[in-house]
């Protein structure tokens, strides 16, 4: 029997475990191949003892409909830029690629599939380019990757934004309140804009459209006027006013990235500063778009991401991540995955759309 390595790095994501069943369903089939998961992702090769697990039938069995990952998942310890702590506790990255391809040939591994995103898929490409077979499956509520029409993961996240928008247009109608949603997005500003689309917002604000704060007091200005009496906003994490700076805070040791959440209170302060003066609440979703059960969408597209990559992997095709482009599952090259991220174009269709519905974004 040839054996399998399936790993999940990078923040969690609805859909992992049905990208993780779809992979063994597919591999059962062949009666030829073993496959194992490494918990948290490459992380469980290097303990003492391993944690290293069979993904039996019975381990796989019905986990598309759970959120999280049965493996486990760390945002932690990237192999390109392995965190090292000197004596006085000073923390240095050092790129420890080589050491994790040969363990892994070490272990016995023949192919490795690796589930996360662009972070993820970074490490993918190092692996390959040292000589292991590796192959992509691209994952993050973001969709901010260019060489997939989709990610799953999103549609989960825009449910439950969306839902969570719906509750707070109630609450703001009876109050006569100016509501700010605060939605994931650390670049890309797809939920926020799904979200305002669906929910019906007056105000959306995203990374790729910096705002002008005087154009959202005139908004909302105008619809107290018009009797209207209440404005929903929702702003992603990554937005910033014009000349204005993101909100964040340090990362956790051994993270490279920093922290992001806060910008409503942000928003909500400028807003009082400008002039505003009907009473504003703050919602932050933080992790809740990331929990709880995929929705059908992302249980479809997860299991399918599952079975081509297996069936990548059939025909030879490493150093590639499947995607999803123009309705249909193909493989592009994890160069090309990884080159530029998938952001919300200032003059696209689905920004001019919202303005034809009349949110605006402060431009
Ligand atoms: O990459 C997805 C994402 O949801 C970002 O939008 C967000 O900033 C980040 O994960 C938060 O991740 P964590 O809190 O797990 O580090």
């Amino acid at each position: 029997m040839k054996k399998l390595l399936i790993a999940t790095g990078g923040g969690d994501c609805p859909g992992l475990n049905a990208v993780i069943r779809g992979i063994c369903k597919r591999a059962k089939k062949t009666k030829e191949w073993e496959v194992f998961g490494s918990m948290e992702a490459f992380n469980g090769l290097f303990t003492d003892p391993l944690r290293i697990i069979k993904l039996t039938s019975k381990k796989t069995a019905g986990i598309h409909v759970r959120g999280g990952t049965i493996l486990k998942t760390t945002n932690k310890s990237d192999p390109l830029h392995y965190p090292v702590k000197d004596e006085n506790g000073n923390v240095t990255f050092v790129d420890k690629t080589k050491d994790y391809v040969d363990r892994i040939k070490e272990l016995g591994f023949d192919a490795v599939i690796n589930i996360g995103g662009d972070g993820s898929q970074k490490i993918s490409k190092a692996f390959f380019d040292h000589g292991l077979p590796i192959i992509g499956v691209p994952k993050t509520i973001d969709n901010d990757l260019s060489a997939t029409d989709m990610t799953f993961g999103f549609q989960t996240a825009v449910q439950i934004a969306s839902d969570s928008f719906d509750k707070l247009v109630t609450t703001a109608e009876s109050h006569h309140r100016v509501m700010i949603m605060e939605v994931m997005g650390r670049d890309a500003g797809w939920i926020a804009l799904h979200t305002a689309i669906a929910g019906g917002a007056e105000i959306c604000l995203i990374p790729e459209i910096p705002y002008d704060i005087n154009k959202l007091v005139k908004k909302i200005e105008s619809r107290y006027f018009e009797g209207r009496g209440f404005v929903n906003i929702v702003i992603a994490e990554g937005a910033k006013a014009k000349e204005g700076t993101i909100v964040s805070r340090e990362g956790d040791e051994g993270s490279r990235h920093v922290r992001l959440g806060g910008v409503a209170l942000q928003l909500s302060q400028q807003l009082k500063d400008a002039g505003v003066h009907p009473e504003i609440r703050e919602t932050i979703l933080g992790h809740v778009q990331r929990g709880g059960t995929p929705t059908a969408f992302d249980r479809v597209l997860a299991s399918l991401f599952g079975v081509k990559a297996f069936e990548m992997l059939l025909e030879g095709d490493f150093g590639k991540m499947v995607a999803f482009k123009n309705n249909t599952f193909v493989s592009v090259p994890l160069e090309d995955a990884t080159k530029e991220n998938n952001v919300v174009g200032k003059d696209s269709f689905i920004v001019n759309g919202a303005k034809g519905l009349g949110i605006i974004f402060g431009d």
